[in-house]
């Protein structure tokens, strides 16, 4: 592979893969297309600097055009597909631009990268695809999507388009589900650096119903280590669970945090709960560590150090996003 297009590389997870890639494949040409939403922030890409290999591109994917152009112009022959709307509490007050972005814009992506003979796709997808479990059991890759929020049916959607491709049209495309990541970048609307930000501030941490919900927690870089695996030695046409086996109820998580912050308890406040709030989210991941020998770099409690230790360090940078800043430095560059 000579030319990477990763679409969503300014959000949380395309930003750590974009960096992760360049080190790890120095000679790749990698694009990033973006189209700088809410979600998108530059400063996540800053300490990158000049690098030959690396070109930032604005632009939407549902735009065909767009899309068309960046794709020719910089002779794409892979695409790892991350841009997306991703915050399932915004699917619940608005679920119209989930469906244009995270459906419509990944079919203007499939018919593009077919008309320019990409020879892969890697489509970035959730494990909230599943829906719901009880208390036992994990999701494997052949457990039915049941998706419970606007946000997970938008990527359901986008998976079942992109495996259609696959079956219809020999189209060069995986798909991957992981689980909840966390690491540095990540936005401060989502669970761990929102409670992060609230408990340096000393105001209350919103804790939706009883903080029994359970998520299975993957450091964001062993999330890009899977995905390069995928892209290097996955089957067209399959798909992969990612995840650390790594179960947290979020109350544990939060408490955790607090001690870790040397904050007080008394910090907590429990709230309405999300509607519709998936019980339990477990991945069984035998089929990526088994097939491609792909194992997460760190244990959960090194990943949570390191990252209360970067929010600690980086305060500015979410300071930044609170504030609304980050889109001012950037201004002719951000949607308004
Ligand atoms: P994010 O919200 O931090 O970033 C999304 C990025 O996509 C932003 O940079 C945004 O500007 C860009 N974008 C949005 N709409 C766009 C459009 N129309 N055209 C071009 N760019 C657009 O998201 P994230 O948490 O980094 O998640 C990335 C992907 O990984 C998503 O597809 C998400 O579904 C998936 N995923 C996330 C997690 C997680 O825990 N965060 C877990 C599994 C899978
Ligand atoms: O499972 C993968 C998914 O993980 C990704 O596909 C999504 O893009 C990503 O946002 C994430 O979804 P969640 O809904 O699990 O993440 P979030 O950080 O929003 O919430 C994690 C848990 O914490 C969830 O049970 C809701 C709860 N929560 C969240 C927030 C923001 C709270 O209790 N309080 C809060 O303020």
């Amino acid at each position: 592979m000579r030319s990477l297009l990763v679409t969503g590389g300014a959000g949380f997870i395309g930003s750590n893969f974009v960096r992760y890639y360049l080190e790890s494949h120095p000679g790749v040409r990698v694009v990033n297309y973006d189209k700088l939403t809410y979600a998108g922030n530059l400063d996540n890409l800053r300490d990158i600097g000049e690098n030959g290999d690396y070109t930032f591109v604005r632009g939407d994917i549902c735009s065909r055009d767009e899309v068309l152009a960046v794709m020719k112009k910089h002779e794409t022959d892979a695409v790892v597909h991350f841009a997306a709307e991703s915050h399932v509490d915004r699917s619940i007050s608005g679920a119209a631009v989930f469906v244009a972005t995270n459906v419509l814009g990944t079919q203007v992506l499939i018919d593009a990268a077919r008309e320019r003979n990409v020879e892969r796709f890697l489509h970035v997808s959730t494990d909230e695809v599943y829906g719901s479990l009880g208390r036992e059991g994990k999701f494997t890759e052949s457990t039915p999507v049941h998706p419970n929020s606007p946000y997970a049916a938008s990527k359901a959607a986008s998976d079942l388009l992109v495996l259609a491709a696959v079956h219809t049209f020999s189209f060069p495309a995986i798909v991957t589900r992981c689980s909840n990541n966390y690491g540095p970048y990540q936005f401060p609307e989502k669970l761990i650096p929102l409670m992060i930000a609230c408990a340096m501030d000393d105001r209350p941490l919103p804790v939706y119903g009883e903080g029994i919900n359970v998520r299975d927690w993957l450091y964001v870089r062993d999330h890009c280590t899977a995905l390069d695996a995928v892209m290097e030695r996955g089957r067209n046409g399959e798909v992969y669970n990612i995840g650390g086996n790594n179960e947290c109820r979020n109350i544990d998580i939060v408490r955790l945090l607090l001690r870790k912050l040397r904050k007080p308890e008394s910090l907590i406040s429990y709230v309405k709960d999300r509607p519709g709030h998936d019980l339990r989210y477990a991945i069984d991941a035998s089929k990526v560590m088994g097939e491609l020998g792909w194992a997460p770099g760190v244990t959960f409690e090194q990943g949570i150090e390191q990252t209360v230790e970067w929010y600690l360090k980086h305060e500015p940078w979410w300071r930044r996003i609170m504030s609304g800043a980050y889109r001012e430095y950037y201004k002719d560059m951000y949607e308004t």
